[in-house]
């Protein structure tokens, strides 16, 4: 339950000169053959660095990393020298010998959260331990903040705790959705619709138009009596068929199916047994930037069909057309991230979130535990 009071933010700091900071970012990026391939989310998190460097903090940061290759944070560290030098610290126990050498405006990284036992069981003697490391806390780790884990939500139960920017710029950026400029469109991809279906019932409340594609379409078509052969759906049971009498609802018009023989465009009753649904069609797309071109705002979450295996086009597609459809542009998810990064057109979009599930809890509870959190801190 959102608590009315608000948090306080880094701004909020008087002096900050020889002060060590515990600082929380999202260091969980994709990592191939040992090298960052996306550090959109170390690049969103400098401003703060940057400020509490100018302002002569000593600044300790720690994040996790989920990565089959590799859980080590080594790597990211080698990354960020690139933007700011910072000292690797493997070991915990180290860390206070070293901070007393670092001087003000330097900066450390400890190794993976994830990799101690207490970080994701929220254990309160570990919060303790790495709140006794530092004098202040701030948050810069939205896109984590859904998380109930110890570096969450317990840490600022034992020191100050404040937003850092990036932190603050999700939640005025991502809040618009609350109180949306109309006409509004939002848009949801992906798969999982037993998660998701709280937004589209939310959103149908709240935006003109709602407009859900990728696997989340197909239990609409089912619902709808149309064979969606072996494509992904979700084993939850909606009651769709009310969901669907609402006229700001809209699905794919037509979709792209994986045959024997590749791939085809046809209507959603046009599905055969043995085919699969991967991909929204060129008709849904253009109607898709229709609505885009109407509105005044438009929030995107999730791929509208599966780009990791070539199915990428409608993604992409509506990717260009949505980024100067002249709306204010919120979008965000990690999978509809890579495709923005890899079309190359991250600046044209208003507000680019670092955040992929939490962006979709803050949508729907307006609040998230690592909010509540700074809201409650000592
Ligand atoms: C993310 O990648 O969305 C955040 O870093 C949270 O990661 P998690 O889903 O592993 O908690």
């Amino acid at each position: 339950m959102a608590s009315k009071k608000s948090f306080k933010t880094l701004r909020d700091i008087l002096h900050l000169d020889g002060v060590k900071v515990l600082l929380r970012l999202d260091l969980n990026v994709p990592i191939q053959k040992g090298k960052v391939v996306d550090d959109f989310r170390i690049r969103k998190s400098l401003p703060t660095i940057e400020y509490l460097q100018k302002a002569g903090a000593k600044i300790l940061i720690i994040g996790h990393l989920e990565n089959k290759e590799d859980r080590s944070l080594k790597v990211v560290a080698e990354h960020m020298q690139k933007y700011v030098p910072v000292q690797f610290v493997e070991n915990y126990r180290n860390v206070l010998s070293v901070l007393d050498t670092l001087p003000p405006s330097g900066c450390l990284l400890l190794e993976n959260l994830r990799l101690s036992e207490g970080e994701e069981s929220n254990d309160q003697k570990f919060a303790r331990e790495l709140a006794s490391l530092a004098d202040i806390y701030v948050n810069d780790a939205f896109s984590v903040s859904h998380r109930e884990h110890a570096s969450i939500v317990s840490v600022p139960k034992y020191i100050p705790g404040y937003a850092g920017l990036l932190f603050e710029e999700e939640v005025k950026n991502l809040s618009e959705a609350f109180v949306p400029e109309h006409p509004f469109l939002f848009i949801l991809g992906g798969a999982k619709l037993d998660s998701k279906m709280p937004l589209v019932e939310k959103f149908l409340t709240r935006a003109d138009f709602v407009f859900v594609g990728g696997a989340l379409a197909n239990n609409f078509f089912k619902a709808q009596g149309h064979e969606i052969g072996v494509s992904l759906f979700s084993k939850q049971e909606f009651n769709l068929v009310e969901v669907m009498k609402n006229t700001k609802l809209y699905l794919p018009e037509d979709v792209v199916v994986k045959t024997a023989g590749g791939k085809e465009n046809k209507k959603p009753d046009q599905v055969k047994p043995d085919e699969n649904i991967l991909d929204a069609g060129e008709k849904a797309v253009s109607t898709l930037a229709v609505l885009g071109r109407k509105s005044k705002l438009v929030v995107w979450n999730g791929p509208l069909g599966d780009y990791e295996n070539n199915f990428e086009k409608g993604t992409e597609d509506f990717a260009r057309a949505l980024s100067d459809c002249g709306a204010k542009t919120i979008v965000g998810g990690g999978d509809t991230l890579a495709v923005i990064h890899k079309l190359g057109i991250e600046d044209k979009f208003s507000f680019v979130s670092t955040a992929g599930g939490a962006m979709l809890d803050f949508l729907v509870q307006e609040t998230l535990p690592g909010i509540e959190a700074l809201k409650k801190s000592i």
